[in-house]
């Protein structure tokens, strides 16, 4: 489609092929970086094709390739879809450019229209209904206008039945051109319609190719027409009874559904306003059109022709409502005029064959261009408030059949002269764009089809006018001798050539009767038989004065009488059509065109001229765009203009392009407009704009996400805050019930207290057990460590004296039972220590040194006793304190810890069976460094040896030994203290290297 002048909506459909250029080619032709192959067009196309998108654009045009089978983009949703919506953001389609087109109109109150152009078989029809249809279903609408909008989709089928017939290009080929307006109230309502036909192909209602068909309504009637009517016209049940039906020899098609087709036909007359009478008389006419075909003419002797079985030629007469006798003339004698007089001259059996076809071809023509003007009837709207139209062109397309013949021609000539206007529109459109921007006009290399076209038309020197000449002229004018006046008059025209004025090479294609046309979509050679004769479109004139007294009211009005008061001569078929495509090209050049092209096959490309669009499209500049826009769009690539331009757009972009380095060449600058030359410059900027749109993008992710964790953070400290200030107070309470509680516990204890020697009451018996309690708890803790010491016990409260007596008693004998448990009966000195006290500890804290005390306190200090210790290996005596705590025994010399043994490394403890103080502490070492077995001697050794062994529970290590004891000097290496008793104590290293130990004997020994 070209929308010309209003580029700004092609460009829009720009940007959305941009942004999907990547997923399947490019949506837009212009920017194809390669503009000038057509075998990069071709890849585009098919690339695109394989992903059943049938649509791309060039610029403002909208190509369609034909898929051959139904796809899913044609419902209501994509109706929605489309409509009123911007299309740069939806991939090309058809709704697309007739949404435009409509917005368009409406916005710019003026009319417009749709060229759809492409070879036969391509898909113009099903893109016109395609339209009509959006309309019918997208335009606003009310119970009126509900009428008009279904009469003109009602219009379809009719016309389709009528005008429309198999060929070997396509199973609903159009043979005939039409051009339809809506028309449009100023709300956008659809309020009427009208049709123009252009050139029916009347020939086929009397002869067919093989493998073509002539118009489907014949077959629809033949196959679908109830008995009554069938009854009613005379026709049997069998289109193989018609010769008019059976040329082609393939009357039923597959793709065809005839019966279907004529209750559709049947509905959509109804619709459109047709009742029964009307119907009636037309099908009448559409039978008598079978029935001439049946008519046949025989030969008399002389060789004129005559009529033997005449059942056909009455129901003809029946039918057109014409006498039989006067049918029977018409068809077999020529009325000749001479002077006053009227001469009958008897017809040859072919004459009489070409008199009857051109009756049959006449009446069906003339029946058609009825029905077009009974539709118009019917779609008129007859306010004459003012309204806009759309033009939908759907031509027939481009022809090349292997024979070529006076329609081709006809039918080829319409699509030059639609080349001409869409290069003309394209071309003036870029034109004016560039001299409204003030940007220099480059010419644009590109193949203008006019050269073509003068040769067709051109006054006087045209093929037409030669064939005009030859048809009027006296004297016996044939098809050859129009073939001899084109070689004369064309003789050396580039783009015409014959078998005569070929080269040797070319003649060899040509047949003596062809002339071929080098037209703009390629070369077509026609074949000059008939042209004459169709040009001329004979009928005799008592043929049409016969017509003239029908009954039929449909012929009546077909061969109305002012055509016999008229006295000049017809014009020929050429020429009428002719003039009849410059009234449309008159008409269309009045609207703003959109122009939509149906891609069959490949070497469509060429015969549409596709690239001479591409080539026109992309002649300068690939690209433009406002500068507002452009600057909104890529703002974000330059840091003067971003976030905000503040000054004149046109200076912003100026500014952006300096900072992306774009060279002179690369752009210009228009009025409104930047214009860029090259697609990859565009593709450049835009794949920056990605880049730059994911970074802000996560830029604008982090400040977001920002945003949301201080919320969070926020949320939870209040959250905290209040789970704070609920404990708090939960503690609060908790602390004031606690208090209460303490109050009450204590006024209880006071009055308990004061009525401690009273007699018992609740109070003060609670009280009293809490005393007992309480000292019994203290006790536990704070127990004397020898037998006699009384000093140490605790003095227990009035009520427990008694008890606290007899728990002292126990305590004593425990700790002495410990003692005798271990030695009595086995070591000499223990008899005599029975009577000896144990005391608390032999060191008072005092006497100990500071540091050692800070070292160890933690540990809590249990008893310290003053000790000799003699050294491992000369056995020299020094004094020391032995400290023993909760967790080990410690050996002190003054600040100095000199060992430190914890309970655990604490194997044993030896002594002798004699008399001395001597006890060997075994320790377990593991590392060789460390030191050795401590061999000690202690003034109160069985005190001291109770107490290790009840604090570090050792009561079973502790062992009485005769002897000799042995002990190691540090890990593997072992000596022995040698034990025996004598008048003198002694300790001495002996001469075995053993320490020896001489003690006082004893007496009770
Ligand atoms: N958009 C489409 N989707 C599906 N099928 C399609 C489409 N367009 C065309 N066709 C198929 O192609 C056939 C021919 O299309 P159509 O009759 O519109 O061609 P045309 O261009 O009007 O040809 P002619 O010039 O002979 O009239 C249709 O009958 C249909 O089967
Ligand atoms: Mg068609």
């Amino acid at each position: 489609m070209i929308k010309k002048g209003k580029v700004k909506l092609g460009q829009l459909d720009l940007e959305g092929a941009l942004i999907a250029r990547d997923r399947v080619g490019i949506q837009d032709f212009v920017l194809l970086d390669s503009h000038n192959s057509e075998t990069a067009f071709l890849e585009n196309l098919k690339k695109r094709f394989t992903e059943d998108l049938i649509y791309t654009y060039i610029g403002t045009l909208l190509i369609s390739v034909n898929p051959y089978k139904n796809l899913d983009i044609y419902a209501k949703k994509q109706m929605d879809l489309y409509m009123g919506v911007n299309f740069f953001e939806l991939p090309p389609h058809i709704y697309a450019l007739a949404d435009n087109a409509y917005h368009t109109m409406l916005s710019e109150a003026n009319n417009h229209f749709i060229l759809i152009s492409g070879e036969s078989g391509a898909g113009k029809t099903e893109a016109s209904k395609k339209i009509l249809q959006y309309y019918a279903v997208s335009c606003p609408s009310s119970t009126l206008l509900d009428t008009v909008r279904d009469r003109m989709l009602m219009s379809n089928p009719v016309l389709e039945a009528f005008g429309n017939a198999k060929t070997m290009k396509n199973d609903n080929s159009s043979r005939f051109g039409k051009y339809m307006d809506i028309q449009f109230d100023c709300q956008g309502d659809a309020v009427g319609g009208h049709i123009l036909s252009y050139l029916l192909e009347k020939s086929r209602v009397v002869h067919q190719n093989h493998g073509e068909r002539n118009f489907h309504i014949f077959y629809q009637l033949v196959e679908g027409g109830e008995e009554d009517l069938l009854r009613h016209l005379g026709l049997e049940k069998d289109t193989k009874h018609y010769c008019y039906l059976v040329q082609g020899e393939c009357s039923s098609v597959s793709s065809i559904n005839d019966k279907n087709d004529w209750k559709t036909v049947k509905n959509a007359l109804s619709v459109i306003d047709f009742d029964t009478t009307d119907t009636e008389h037309l099908f009448g006419i559409i039978a008598s059109v079978l029935h001439l075909g049946n008519v046949h003419f025989e030969g008399d002797s002389k060789g004129y022709a005559f009529l033997n079985s005449n059942a056909a030629l009455r129901w003809v007469s029946k039918l057109l409502g014409v006498h039989v006798q006067v049918l029977h003339e018409a068809l077999t004698f020529r009325k000749i005029e001479a002077k006053s007089e009227q001469v009958l001259s008897p017809f040859t059996v072919d004459h009489a064959i070409y008199a009857r076809d051109a009756l049959a071809k006449a009446i069906y023509d003339r029946a058609f261009n009825w029905l077009v003007n009974k539709i118009n009837e019917s779609l008129e709207n007859k306010d004459s408030n003012r309204k806009t139209v759309i033009g939908l062109l759907d031509i027939y397309g481009f022809e090349v059949f292997t024979v070529n013949s006076f329609e081709q021609f006809c039918i080829n000539y319409c699509n030059e002269k639609l080349q001409q206007l869409f290069i003309q529109l394209t071309l003036k459109a870029e034109q004016e764009e560039y001299e409204s921007e003030g940007i220099e006009w480059e010419p644009v290399q590109f193949f203008n089809n006019k050269i073509i076209c003068d040769l067709v038309e051109e006054k006087h020197r045209g093929i037409i006018s030669v064939l005009d000449e030859e048809c009027v002229r006296p004297g016996d004018a044939t098809d050859l001798t129009f073939l001899e006046k084109l070689e004369e008059k064309m003789g050396n025209h580039p783009h015409f050539v014959t078998h005569k004025l070929a080269d040797k090479k070319t003649r060899k294609s040509l047949e003596r009767g062809d002339f071929r046309l080098l037209h703009y979509a390629g070369e077509v050679t026609y074949c000059v038989v008939g042209f004459i004769d169709k040009n001329n479109d004979l009928l005799y004139r008592n043929i049409k004065d016969m017509m003239r007294l029908s009954k039929n009211p449909i012929i009546q009005q077909c061969f109305p009488n002012s055509e016999r008061d008229s006295r000049r001569r017809p014009e020929t078929v050429a020429t009428q059509f002719k003039n009849s495509l410059l009234r449309l090209t008159e008409i269309l050049t009045a609207k703003e065109p959109w122009y939509f092209d149906e891609v069959l096959v490949r070497h469509q490309v060429k015969y549409l001229g596709l690239m001479e669009h591409l080539r026109v499209r992309r002649a300068g500049f690939a690209y433009r765009r406002k500068y507002e826009v452009f600057l909104q769009r890529y703002k974000a690539l330059c840091p003067a203009t971003w976030p905000h331009w503040r000054g004149v757009p046109a200076d912003g972009v100026e500014a952006l392009v300096q900072h992306l380095g774009y060279q002179p060449d690369e752009y210009k600058m228009g009025r409104t407009k930047i214009f860029i030359r090259y697609a990859k410059t565009l593709f450049a900027i835009e794949d920056a704009f990605e880049i730059c749109k994911h970074e802000l993008a996560t830029r604008l992710q982090a400040k977001y996400k920002g945003y949301r964790a201080k919320g969070e953070f926020r949320k939870q400290k209040e959250a905290a805050t209040k789970i704070e200030t609920c404990w708090r107070g939960a503690q609060a309470r908790k602390e004031r019930d606690r208090r209460a509680w303490a109050v009450k516990v204590i006024k209880k204890f006071i009055k308990g207290y004061m009525t401690r020697k009273e007699a018992k009451t609740t109070d003060n018996s609670e009280y009293l057990a809490f005393v007992r309690q309480s000292y019994l708890n203290r006790l536990k803790v704070n127990l004397p460590k020898s037998v006699l010491d009384k000093t140490t016990w605790l003095t227990p409260p009035p009520v427990v004296t008694e008890t606290s007596e007899i728990l002292r008693k126990l305590h004593m004998r425990v700790m002495k039972l410990v003692t005798s448990a271990i030695f009595k009966g086995k070591k000499d000195s223990y008899p005599a220590s029975v009577a000896a006290p144990f005391v608390d500890t032999r060191i008072n804290e005092q006497d100990i040194n500071m540091k050692v005390l800070q070292t160890i306190r933690h540990e809590r200090i249990k008893y310290s006793v003053p000790v000799v210790k003699y050294d491992r290996n000369g056995f020299k005596p020094r004094e020391r304190q032995l400290i023993l705590t909760q967790a080990a025994v410690y050996l002190v010399e003054d600040a100095k810890i000199k060992q430190r043994v914890d309970y655990v490394s604490l194997k044993g403890v030896s002594v002798s069976n004699l008399g001395d103080s001597i006890m060997i502490l075994h320790i377990a070492v593991n590392d060789p460094k460390q030191k050795g077995d401590l061999v000690l001697q202690c003034d109160h050794l069985y005190e001291a040896l109770t107490k290790l062994a009840m604090i570090a529970k050792k009561e079973n290590n502790i062992q009485v030994l005769n002897g000799s004891i042995k002990f190691e000097i540090q890990t593997g290496r072992e000596n022995a203290v040698d034990f025996s008793t004598g008048a003198e104590p002694m300790v001495y290293k002996g001469s075995n290297g053993h320490m020896m130990v001489v003690a006082p004997r004893i007496k009770s020994r």
